[in-house]
């Protein structure tokens, strides 16, 4: 990701209304490190969700993935791999002629994943790819393979608006072929409460992950935010499913920042929008895969039935 990006959609984001910021700006080297506190949480629920349902059916996965012979997993947006690791220690136990792509914007976190995965699959066949999902599809050569599984997991869905979900998603079904899978992640919806303090936490790390970027702001663009002059603000509304995530300045204030030549002025108790992770329900799930060209094939489910992984096939 190019500095000049970065300060480009910061200054398109503070010059709107409401002012927001673009959350795939989180992931710096620190803001990497606080995902993955946020993920050992313990109202943090979605990550051990979605562990339990590849804990506990990974043999079933795997039957569907091979039944054709070899195949490839393309994971968009991969971060530390943590989950999928399992999957791919198990389709390795059992002797499955398969592949993995990992694809992440953060260079920082592709290269801890690799690290990591070879350290305990050495002989696993994996070509990482550093970049923005949104550009790099069609450099991901899905054509040359037999068999392409595309993950998109952690419910990172959630994280688009409706229009850009479905663009990005039926771009991902437009370099599938008949026969190709989509795995992808869904947060469902529950008791309001507990979806509200997996976003604000007691130990306040995820505080510390929004605030991070007004941090990076600062360090990377010369700005000059005073960070104890913001308060972290999620709000879950049960009737969108929408949990928003926002900074709000707590005075009125000025932030100046360098390498943009520019000056923002914020009224007291003025939000900055960062973030929304919606949660879906089995029939948005249906209509979302619907509209972008693919079918529901089955629904996996954790547990406790709190996370959703849905396996759509192109039709
Ligand atoms: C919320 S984390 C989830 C990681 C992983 N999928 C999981 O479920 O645990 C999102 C990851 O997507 C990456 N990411 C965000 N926006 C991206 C983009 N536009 N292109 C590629 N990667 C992106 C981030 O760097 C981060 O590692």
């Amino acid at each position: 990701m190019s500095k000049t990006q970065f300060a480009e959609d910061v200054k398109e984001g503070l010059n709107s209304t409401p002012k927001r910021l673009s959350s795939k700006y989180f992931y710096d080297a620190k803001g990497d490190k606080l995902f993955q506190q946020i993920m050992q949480l313990e109202e943090y629920y979605l990550t051990r969700a979605e562990l339990n349902i590849f804990q506990t059916q990974s043999q079933h996965l795997l039957d569907l993935f091979d039944s054709g012979g070899a195949f490839r997993i393309v994971e968009l947006g991969a971060g530390d791999g943590m989950k999928t690791k399992v999957l791919l220690k198990y389709f390795q136990q059992k002797g499955a002629d398969f592949s993995y792509c990992p694809v992440d914007i953060s260079a920082n976190v592709l290269e801890d994943l690799k690290r990591n995965i070879l350290a305990e699959l050495p002989h696993l066949k994996m070509e990482p790819l550093a970049g923005d999902y949104f550009k790099v599809l069609s450099e991901l050569k899905f054509q040359n393979h037999k068999r392409n599984i595309a993950f998109f997991l952690g419910s990172n869905i959630g994280n688009f608006r409706k229009d850009l979900a479905i663009a990005f998603l039926s771009s991902i079904q437009q370099n599938l072929a008949k026969g190709d899978f989509l795995l992808i992640g869904f947060d469902l919806k529950k008791d309001p409460k507990r979806i509200l303090s997996a976003y604000n936490d007691s130990q306040g790390v995820t505080r510390a992950f929004n605030m991070n970027l007004l941090q990076r702001i600062n360090d990377e663009l010369g700005g000059d935010f005073d960070l104890e002059a913001f308060d972290h603000n999620p709000i879950y509304d049960p009737m969108t499913g929408e949990c928003r995530s926002y900074l709000i300045a707590k005075t009125p204030q000025k932030v100046h920042i360098k390498e943009l030549n520019a000056s923002y002025e914020f009224r007291a108790w003025e939000p900055i929008y960062m973030e929304v992770s919606k949660k879906y329900d089995l029939d948005e799930i249906a209509d979302l895969a619907e509209s972008t060209g693919f079918r529901v094939r089955e629904n996996l489910f954790d547990q406790e039935q709190l996370f959703a992984d849905s396996i759509w096939e192109v039709v």
